[in-house]
């Protein structure tokens, strides 16, 4: 199973665009996906049209959670809203408040990726995402503004790898960054050019090939409730993150274990 967060300190940079639409271009191509809403603003659930009263709130609260099938192959847990966002004050007190998300999803099979859309802070929830995740996808809207939110991204993931979150081989750290990826990418403008060479000099081949263009399909599929892959097949924004789904898979299959 491929555990994958979708995390940048830096809000409305794509997180949420990015785990929809791989988790569906991922469906597409044949594996089973499970998306889990770690946002209390619960974006994804929305995405897919599901406002569920159970979420991942009451997963990490009771060790128990509704899972919906939103599109053949395609899974989520929705946020659970607010009561995700007061979860602080509920784990205060319980020492495994950190893996609770871990050691609930230790149960978790049948299913071949979970993708984890976070919020852009650094909260108990999003501590529990990382605690969980081998791998996490970076998102920047090359703005200045986004590429220090990758900066400090890239410091927390050391940290969190340094201190261990336990799911290595030898039961140290293994949060691996799969990628830094370019997102609301115009050619057209200087600044984004100006962002996009700067991640790549910075970052090097970290940086994914794929940039993400701006593409308002995608923004109107999202009204629609669709992923850009049923909304508009032929556009852009469905070429740009059918790439993305190929050049994750093939960086997995480039680290050995898996696929
Ligand atoms: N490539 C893109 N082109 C145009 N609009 C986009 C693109 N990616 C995301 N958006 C829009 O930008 C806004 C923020 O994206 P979102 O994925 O919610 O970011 P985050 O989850 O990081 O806050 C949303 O309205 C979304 O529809
Ligand atoms: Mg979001």
């Amino acid at each position: 199973m491929i555990k994958l967060a979708i995390l940048t300190s830096k809000g409305g940079t794509g997180k949420t665009t990015t785990a929809i639409n791989l988790g569906h271009g991922l469906a597409l191509s044949g594996r089973k996906v499970l998306i889990v809403d770690c946002d209390p603003q619960g974006s994804a659930s929305a995405a897919f049209g599901v406002d569920g009263h159970k979420g991942l709130a009451d997963l990490l609260i009771e060790g128990r959670v509704d899972i919906y099938q939103v599109r053949p192959r395609l899974y989520l847990i929705p946020s659970g809203k607010k009561r995700l966002a007061e979860l602080e004050i509920n784990l205060a007190a319980r020492e495994d408040r950190f893996v609770r998300l871990k050691n609930t999803f230790s149960r978790l099979s049948g299913c071949d990726w979970v993708i984890l859309d976070c919020s852009p802070s650094i909260n108990i929830v999003n501590l529990n995402a990382l605690a969980f995740a081998d791998f996490l996808i970076i998102p920047s809207s090359l703005d200045y503004f986004s590429l220090e939110g990758v900066k400090s991204t890239i410091e927390l993931s050391h940290e969190i790898r340094a201190n261990g979150n336990g799911s290595g081989a030898d039961g140290r750290g293994k949060l691996e960054i799969l990628g830094v990826l370019p997102t609301f990418y115009d050619r057209r403008t200087n600044v984004s050019r100006m962002a996009l060479d700067s991640l790549r000099n910075t970052y090097g081949n970290l940086v994914f090939q794929t940039e993400i263009r701006t593409n308002t399909e995608i923004k109107k599929s999202q009204w629609f409730r669709k992923t850009i892959f049923e909304f508009a097949p032929y556009s852009h924004g469905a070429y740009d993150y059918f790439k993305l789904s190929k050049e994750v898979l093939e960086r997995l299959t480039g680290l050995g274990d898996y696929e």
